[in-house]
């Protein structure tokens, strides 16, 4: 489940990740889903900036889930919107595990969430997954090869201007034990020289590799299909 702090990044969250994950993921997403109508279910959807592209990209119903008020609020803005969405994309309010949908889903999509599920919480999401997709059904979702960061020390990831002030997110990893690593965030904001506020959230995060996400979905009832690097698309058997 987020972090009850999490609400620090939020005001940051469209400046930096428009200009981050999300163009690859606007390239390369599109041809994964070719041939999806009727159905998506969206885990951990943020502020939205991945579903009115799925919208966009495909005539299907959405169900956009996103656990989080504050990313909730930022989300039912963007689909405000955009009212011609409106009918066709419905937000749940649950986590990926409580997921209870009428009727199985065509695909399932998942980017950048994976980072923020706990080893145990992530094994037993799968079955449930596989258990809310139709027979055949698709699940797309971002991976990272390579296992977790290296400690390093505080490096600025990105900054951005608004009006007068620079918003800033800096970034440490404070080290690592299996899969699981823990960083520090600095969500900064300054007028010039002058910091005008500065918060920062330390928590963990985990990057399984890939012989341990194999393993799972595959016990799970999926088989791996193509996908680009960066992505795992898996259908259920
Ligand atoms: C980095 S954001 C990615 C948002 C969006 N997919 C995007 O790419 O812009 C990760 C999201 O996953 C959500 N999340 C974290 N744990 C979750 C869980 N257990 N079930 C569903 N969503 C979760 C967070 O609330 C957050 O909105």
């Amino acid at each position: 489940m987020p972090a009850m702090t999490d609400f620090i990044s939020f005001p940051f969250y469209d400046l930096f990740h428009e200009n981050g994950h999300i163009p690859r993921v606007r390239e390369q997403l599109p041809p994964l889903l070719a041939g999806v109508r009727r159905s998506i279910l969206e885990i951990g959807a943020g502020s939205g900036l991945v579903t009115t592209s799925l919208a966009d990209w495909t005539p299907a119903e959405i169900f956009a889930l996103e656990p989080s008020d504050g990313m909730r609020a930022l989300l039912l803005s963007r689909l405000a919107s955009r009212p011609e969405l409106l009918e066709r994309v419905t937000v749940l309010s649950c986590d990926a595990l409580s997921v209870d949908l009428d009727e199985p889903v065509e695909a399932i999509v998942m980017i950048n969430v994976m980072y923020a599920l706990e080893p145990d919480y992530r094994r037993r999401l799968w079955p449930v997954l596989a258990d809310r997709l139709e027979p055949g059904g698709l699940l797309v979702f971002t991976w990272r090869a390579g296992g977790p960061p290296e400690p390093r020390p505080l490096q600025e990831l990105e900054s951005r201007r608004v009006g007068r002030h620079t918003y800033s997110v800096l970034s440490e990893v404070l080290g690592s034990d299996g899969e699981a690593f823990e960083a520090r965030y600095l969500y900064r904001i300054a007028e010039g020289d002058r910091v005008i506020s500065e918060e920062e959230i330390t928590g963990h995060a985990y990057r399984p590799g890939w012989d341990v996400i194999e393993g799972e979905l595959t016990g799970a009832g999926f088989v791996q299909a193509d996908a680009p690097e960066g992505f795992l698309a898996w259908r259920l058997a």
